[in-house]
C-alpha cells in the first residue's frame, strides 16, 4: 500500500485558506498555489539521494554533498495541475516537464487522453504527477496509468487538496504511488466536487467560467 503524506507546516496552511477562500482573485489565487507548490516540493524531494563532493572555499577544501544525478520530471496534469509546475521549478530548475491532458467521455464516464508529450527518457526520472484536486481520482488514475503504459517506473503524486474517495482510487489502482497533499476534506459532493474544497481549480487559476 502506498504512503499519504499530509503537509501539515504552518506557511502550508495558511496559505491554502486564501486558496480556498472564495473572495482571493485569479493572480493571487495563482501566485498563492504557486508558492505552495514550492513548499511542498521542499518535502516531496527529501529522499534525494546526496553524494559527497569537494569544494574550494576561500578558507579551504570542504568536504559537501550535492544531488547525486537523479533525473527528475514534472508531469502535470492538464489543465489545472500547470498551477502548480512553476513553484516546483523554483527548487529543482533542472527538472524536465512532460504534459498530460485527459477528459471525461460523456458517454463512457471513461478518462481518455488527449495530449500527453513526455521526456524520451521517462523511464529513467523520478516522476512528480501534479494536479491540485483529487476529486473521485479518476483523472490522476488515468494519468499514472497512462505514464506507465510509456515506460515511467517512478512516479510521486503531489495535490493541494484531496478527498478521501480520491486517494481511496490511486492507493487501489497504483499501490507504488505516493501521495503528497496539503489537505484531505471531508467528502464528495453529487457533482464530484470537493467540499469544502475550493471550487474548480482550473477554473480559479486561470479566471475562466
Ligand atoms: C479537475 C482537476 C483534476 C480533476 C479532478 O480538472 O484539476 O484534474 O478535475 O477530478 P477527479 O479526481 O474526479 O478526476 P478538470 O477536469 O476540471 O479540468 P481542468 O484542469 O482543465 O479545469
Ligand atoms: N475539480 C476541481 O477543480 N475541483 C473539485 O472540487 C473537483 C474536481
Amino acid at each position: 500500500m502506498s504512503k499519504v503524506y499530509v503537509f501539515d507546516h504552518p506557511l502550508i496552511q495558511h496559505k491554502l485558506t486564501y486558496i480556498r477562500d472564495e473572495k482571493t482573485g485569479t493572480k493571487e489565487f495563482r501566485e498563492l498555489v504557486e508558492e505552495v507548490a514550492m513548499l511542498m516540493a521542499y518535502e516531496v524531494t527529501r529522499d534525494l539521494p546526496l553524494e559527497e563532493v569537494s569544494v574550494k572555499t576561500p578558507v579551504a577544501t570542504a568536504t559537501s554533498k550535492v544531488i547525486a544525478g537523479k533525473k527528475l520530471g514534472i508531469v502535470p496534469i492538464l489543465r489545472a495541475g500547470l498551477g502548480m509546475v512553476d513553484g516546483i521549478l523554483k527548487l529543482i530548475p533542472a527538472a524536465k516537464v512532460g504534459h498530460i491532458g485527459l477528459y471525461r467521455d460523456p458517454e463512457t464516464l471513461k478518462p481518455v487522453e488527449y495530449y500527453c508529450k513526455l521526456p524520451s527518457d521517462v523511464e529513467e526520472r523520478d516522476l512528480i504527477v501534479t494536479d491540485p484536486m483529487l476529486a473521485t481520482g479518476g483523472s490522476a488514475a488515468a494519468a499514472i496509468s497512462f505514464l506507465k503504459e510509456r515506460g515511467a517506473r517512478s512516479i510521486k503524486l503531489m495535490c493541494l487538496i484531496a478527498s478521501p474517495e480520491g486517494i481511496e482510487t490511486v492507493q487501489k489502482e497504483h499501490e507504488d504511488v505516493d501521495i503528497y497533499v496539503a489537505a484531505i476534506d471531508e467528502r464528495l459532493n453529487d457533482h464530484g466536487y470537493i467540499v469544502p474544497g475550493l471550487g474548480d481549480a482550473g477554473d480559479r487559476l486561470f479566471g475562466t467560467k
